[in-house]
């Protein structure tokens, strides 16, 4: 794949994906393309024979897995990100109208920027559930695509101290206006749902829409920007751009030994759910792969983790916001997050190897640690590596305004990214780069490095992208 290939199906991949569940669909689509085999939590595995597998829970989350190898002997190169992204989510009751106008109520979802949300044109997407005429319950997919709605901010002159001080109170601030509202006119949420459905699917025999989880969007698309294009700007690129990401390095690379992708939904809201990192579904896929504990065991040990979500780059305007020695980039690579609090998972041994696969993949790589005053955040890594026992490295494209309606990265990164997993998958079982002296680890490789890399591969000097 080319890297105008791998950015123009990025860019269309997260234009289709405004909510985990449809991120999800979009991947399961991909995978099915390459030939993978579905599996059901619900039924039987027993013991699978070398291929190309995927599981979904919940509609939005996904792992996806080539089995090679008998997995005690040679463990699994794993790799994960999060679907899901901040955002408002609707109210189960949530009609309201006043002074002829009729606005959807909805919740903040994780830890948003609310400011970027007023004044945009709003969608609707997300699942809902309904019976059919016979009373059976069903669920499908939604999505309005088109504008439906907007939070117009308040006017300058009627707020004079708008542009000093601008403080939201999301339950009466962030109510998005979805309709002129007529005299004596009765409108019901669920009416509106119904005729939604009844339009994405006229084949489906509704009798009444149910429960929901619906989600505002932005839905301006994604872009390349910048004079030369040097930038992506648009929604949820944290961490759908992961997402694709690892989707794209894996189904494009000749697995040399056992992989597996997981993409967790909830980590923007602590992830403890049944379907979020810190829930059973990763561990469970794995019992099922190798059902004999202490094979098991010897599996985990054998395999290393890389957590992919994005990183922040160095702000143009805020520079005295990242510490002086740690400036990640646009455009000059992947970051290794490093945090002594265990924030991050990353140890001197996982980063050293993700070091070694960017100098393989002819990939800039660089180092993030928050500032000793600011508190850091944290991902998928430390809870994955917390709940299996699988090493960790937590690495991600560096990006700006996370969090943001809109966020901004390099347009090489995630394409840095890309080639960089592909080195992963592609190492063979049996290469000195996998076993080294800690199972998997490339620990001759590791010493040459110190002595022959360049600076600018370990982080510590400029560097330059590789356009
Ligand atoms: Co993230």
């Amino acid at each position: 794949m080319l890297e105008t290939d791998y950015t123009n199906k990025l860019l269309r991949f997260i234009k289709g994906a405004p909510t985990p569940f449809h991120a999800v669909a979009h991947i399961e689509e991909i995978l099915l393309e390459k030939g993978f085999t579905k599996l059901f939590e619900t039924s039987l595995w027993g013991p699978l024979e070398a291929g190309s597998y995927y599981v979904i829970r919940n509609d939005s989350s996904l792992i996806a897995f080539i089995l090679k190898e008998d997995l005690a002997v040679t463990g699994m190169r794993l790799m994960g990100a999060h679907t899901d992204s901040p955002c408002l989510k609707v109210k189960p009751n949530p009609l309201k109208t006043s002074n002829s106008v009729t606005q959807i109520c909805a919740e903040v979802y994780g830890g948003a920027l609310l400011n970027p949300w007023f004044d945009r044109d709003l969608s609707l997407a997300g699942r809902l559930t309904w019976h059919d005429k016979g009373g059976t319950q069903h669920s499908r997919l939604i999505d309005f695509t088109k504008a439906i709605a907007i939070i117009p901010s308040l006017a300058i002159h009627l707020d004079r101290e708008a542009n000093k001080e601008k403080s939201i109170n999301a339950q009466t601030d962030l109510v998005p206006v979805v309709m002129q509202s007529l005299k004596d006119q009765d409108v019901h949420f669920q009416d509106i749902l119904k005729k939604q459905l009844q339009l994405e699917y006229p084949e489906l025999q509704v009798n009444e829409t149910l429960d929901y989880e619906l989600f505002f969007y932005d839905t301006q698309a994604p872009a390349k920007i910048g004079l030369h294009g040097e930038f992506l700007s648009g929604a949820r690129l944290d961490n759908l751009l992961s997402c694709f990401t690892l989707t794209q390095a894996l189904i494009n690379t000749e697995a040399n030994c056992s992989s597996l992708m997981v993409l967790n939904d909830h980590e923007e809201v602590g992830s403890v759910s049944t379907s979020g990192a810190q829930g059973p579904f990763l561990a469970s896929v794995l019992e099922r792969l190798v059902p004999d504990i202490e094979k098991r065991q010897m599996c985990i040990a054998k395999s290393l983790f890389i957590s992919a979500d994005n990183a922040h780059a160095v702000h143009p305007n805020f520079p005295d916001k990242h510490d002086k020695n740690h400036l990640p980039l646009m455009n000059h690579g992947p970051t290794i997050k490093i945090n002594a609090n265990q924030r991050y998972a990353t140890s001197s041994i996982t980063a050293a190897f993700f070091r070694m696969l960017c100098e393989r993949a002819n990939v800039p790589v660089q180092d993030f640690v928050m500032r000793n005053d600011m508190a850091c955040g944290s991902t998928i890594g430390p809870i994955t590596a917390g709940e299996t026992g699988i090493k960790v490295v937590d690495v991600g494209v560096p990006s700006l305004a996370m969090h943001s309606i809109r966020e901004t990265v390099g347009s090489l990164d995630g394409w840095y990214l890309f080639r960089t997993l592909k080195e992963y998958i592609n190492l063979t079982a049996q290469s000195d780069e996998w076993k080294g002296e800690h199972d998997y680890l490339p620990i001759n490789h590791i010493q040459a490095l110190g002595n022959a890399c360049s600076a600018s591969a370990r982080g510590y000097g400029p560097v330059r992208p590789q356009v």
